[in-house]
């Protein structure tokens, strides 16, 4: 059975502006804003590097795959996602079916020079440049069942926003 596409779904690499973009999105459309990382931190009490440290990644990923699930069931909604949403083939497949996806896209040198700085990532840890890059590897491929992907390597956050909202609108 075909099911409607009620939310706007934002997906992309750790560093693509996701939760920017979300943050200054909710403030210009009439859906509430909801986010996979703080839906978790939330529903714990504790940060997502905690929760890695305590129960591992494994762990997070099946806690993402909830959270997800129960947004997706809830009101029409923006909803930001964690990077490593996509690595789960359902996760990718609940997406695409109930909402429009938009793809946050940076290379891996502007990911690395935006999360230098920010070092609060579990995934990164150690050789940020080696760690990116290998992620980047090991997620070839998919995002790229979004609706719609944005190359934020060099536009501003209000350039993505006016993007996606000319998707949206
Ligand atoms: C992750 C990305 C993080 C967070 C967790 C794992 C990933 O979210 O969910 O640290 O696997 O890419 P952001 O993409 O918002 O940094």
């Amino acid at each position: 059975m075909e099911t409607a596409k009620k939310h706007l779904i934002i997906i992309g690499f750790m560093g693509t502006g996701k939760t920017t973009a979300g943050q200054q999105l909710a403030a210009q459309i009439n859906l509430p804003w909801v986010d996979t990382d703080q839906q978790i931190e939330q529903k714990w009490g504790f940060s997502v590097a905690e929760y890695f440290q305590r129960y591992g990644e494994a762990s997070f990923r099946e806690q993402e795959t909830d959270v997800l699930q129960q947004l997706l069931s809830g009101p029409p909604s923006l909803i930001t996602t964690g990077g490593g949403i996509v690595l789960k083939p359902e996760n990718r497949a609940m997406m695409k079916e109930q909402g429009w996806v938009i793809h946050l896209y940076a290379t891996p040198e502007e990911i690395i020079r935006r999360l230098s700085a920010n070092r609060d990532r579990p995934l990164l840890q150690g050789d940020i440049r080696q760690k990116v890059r290998q992620l980047f590897r090991e997620r070839d491929g998919k995002y790229d069942f979004a609706d719609c992907t944005i190359n934020t390597t060099s536009c501003s956050p209000d350039d993505v926003v006016e993007k996606i909202l000319s998707f949206w609108q």
